[in-house]
């Protein structure tokens, strides 16, 4: 409560009135108030206004709890706030896009910093970059590029926050002619976790810039970020195909999906997404396959007519602009549904080497015979196979913090379920079920793309000095 009073007195001008106690309102203007430029928002929550105004978690699995929501308007600003609840011991957390990490049940009576502000979008054709504020999306990423001739490698929903994906690798689609979104990543601009504002790139702070691509979270808060661009693939014109099997078909397509393991023989233009889930109302496992080919459909048909081969119950294809690819995918269905925010999903994931179809063959049955059983249970689990190429051979100096460059299919298992009551239940079948898959992943060590495996070895690399006075 101590908290609560403090802050309160230091933004007194601002759109929330709140009782004030005058023994703590000079320590509090002192630090914050000459700096905060008028138009910051900060409520005290809860607030009405907070549901509306400010960023909402995805899901709401391991939700944060926030005792105040701040949403400045500069880079000072942002500064001022990191320094005063370092000063006072505040746990704060930043809030760029849709917010959709989960496991923060230990940020509690903490700082909300909602990035919202930090929203503009601009390209420099001449130089080949785009520079994109924290509260841009993958979408805005697409449409702003495409018109431009020009391309980027994203991520898979259009809804992702574009700063949120990248410093965590930021996997996708295009990454087979690119590699990962870090890879195309040249600077940002972050305030440290001690509140100094600074760049960071190959030459200004490396130790930094190594820290961010990967465990980016824990080592400060990013307002913008700077990215090479490229000439757009045909013209940014491409092939998204979307396909519907019968449970019938699942052997035939885990063994294609092991033919495709090699990258010499998986096209760099190639992306595909393999949901596999249950159809309560049927009573069917259900399999659904979402293909893209950054290419003209020539070149695409050869890969395409081996998932005709398998007998799909429906299909079909179609030429869009690379910007409405995403929105586009699973018969316009699936990423649609994936930016709904509000449910409580928890996440996990497993990279594979390699794909074992007997393997996956007893996955599926357990799984589809675990959910038929649980009607409070609607997830599903997403393979995407990208090829691995051109991550791999990224020169060591070059690669930043992020670890796991050989994983070829990445795995999601995407959990939405009826809330915190049913959490034991699903660990305890979902945990067991990762270990199986890890086991015929084709890597030694379970790889995952958790962040907190990328954390530690950003620590043992002796990130300690850029990770000063941060809560991590
Ligand atoms: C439907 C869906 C689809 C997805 N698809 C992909 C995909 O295709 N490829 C992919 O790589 N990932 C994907 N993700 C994962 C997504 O990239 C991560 O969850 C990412 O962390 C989202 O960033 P965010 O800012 O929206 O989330 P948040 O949960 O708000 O942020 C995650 C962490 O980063 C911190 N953070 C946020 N912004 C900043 C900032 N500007 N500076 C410093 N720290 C910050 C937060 O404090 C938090 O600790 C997907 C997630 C969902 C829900
Ligand atoms: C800071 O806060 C944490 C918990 O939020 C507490 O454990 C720690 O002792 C505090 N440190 C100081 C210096 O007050
Ligand atoms: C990108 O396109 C521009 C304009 O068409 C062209 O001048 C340039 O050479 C191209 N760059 C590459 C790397 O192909
Ligand atoms: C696939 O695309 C080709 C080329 O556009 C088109 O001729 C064909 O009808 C499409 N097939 C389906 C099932 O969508």
């Amino acid at each position: 409560m101590r908290f609560l009073i403090k802050l309160s007195l230091a933004v007194s001008a601002l759109a929330v009135v709140i009782p004030i106690d005058e023994a703590s309102k000079s320590v509090a203007d002192s630090i914050i108030g000459p700096h905060i430029a008028p138009g910051t928002e900060i409520y005290f929550l809860p607030n009405a206004n907070y549901p509306i105004k400010f960023t909402q978690r995805h899901s709401s699995f391991a939700n944060p709890g926030y005792a105040v929501a701040v949403q400045p308007l500069t880079v000072l600003d942002l500064a001022t706030i990191v320094k005063f609840a370092n000063k006072h011991n505040f746990t704060y957390m930043a809030t760029g896009g849709h917010s959709s990490s989960v496991g923060f049940l230990r940020v509690r009576d903490a700082i909300d910093i909602d990035l919202s502000k930090f929203n503009t979008i601009g390209l420099d054709i001449d130089r080949n970059l785009v520079t994109v504020g924290a509260a841009n999306t993958l979408a805005d990423f697409a449409d702003t590029l495409y018109k431009a001739g020009k391309e980027i490698p994203t991520g898979n929903s259009p809804c992702v926050s574009a700063i949120g994906a990248t410093i965590g690798a930021g996997v996708g689609p295009m990454q087979g002619l690119h590699g990962l979104m870090i890879d195309s990543l040249r600077s940002v601009e972050m305030v440290t976790a001690r509140g100094d504002v600074v760049t960071a790139s190959k030459t200004e702070n490396p130790d930094l810039f190594w820290a961010v691509r990967g465990a980016g979270a824990n080592f400060g808060i990013i307002t913008q970020a700077t990215y090479a661009v490229y000439n757009a693939t045909n013209g940014g014109k491409h092939v998204n195909a979307d396909f519907e099997f019968g449970p019938g078909s699942q052997g035939a397509l885990f063994d294609l999906l092991r033919s495709w393991d090699s990258d010499e023989v998986y096209p760099k233009e190639m992306a595909i997404s393999v949901t596999l889930g249950y159809n309560r109302k049927a009573r069917l496992p259900t399999i659904s396959v979402s293909a893209y080919y950054f290419g003209p459909h020539e070149s695409a048909r050869p890969y395409l007519q081996q998932l005709v081969a398998l007998d799909p119950t429906r299909w079909q294809n179609e030429t869009l602009g690379w910007n409405e690819m995403t929105q586009a995918a699973g018969f316009g269905q699936t990423f649609a549904k994936a930016c709904v925010g509000g449910r409580y999903t928890s996440h996990l994931t497993a990279g594979l080497r390699r794909t074992d179809p007997a393997t996956w063959a007893s996955v599926f049955a357990s799984f589809v015979e675990w959910t038929a059983a649980r009607p409070w249970f609607r997830g599903s689990i997403i393979l995407q196979r990208y090829n691995a190429g051109v991550t791999r051979r990224v020169p060591e100096a070059e690669r930043g913090a992020y670890p796991w460059r050989d994983i070829g299919t990445l795995v999601l298992m995407s959990n939405t379920y009826d809330g915190p009551a049913y959490d034991a239940e699903v660990n305890t079948f979902f945990q067991p079920l990762r270990e199986s898959i890890y086991k015929t992943s084709g890597f030694d060590s379970p790889a995952s793309t958790s962040t907190t495996a990328t954390v530690m070895r950003a620590r043992r690399r002796g990130m300690a000095r850029a990770c000063l006075g941060c809560k991590c």
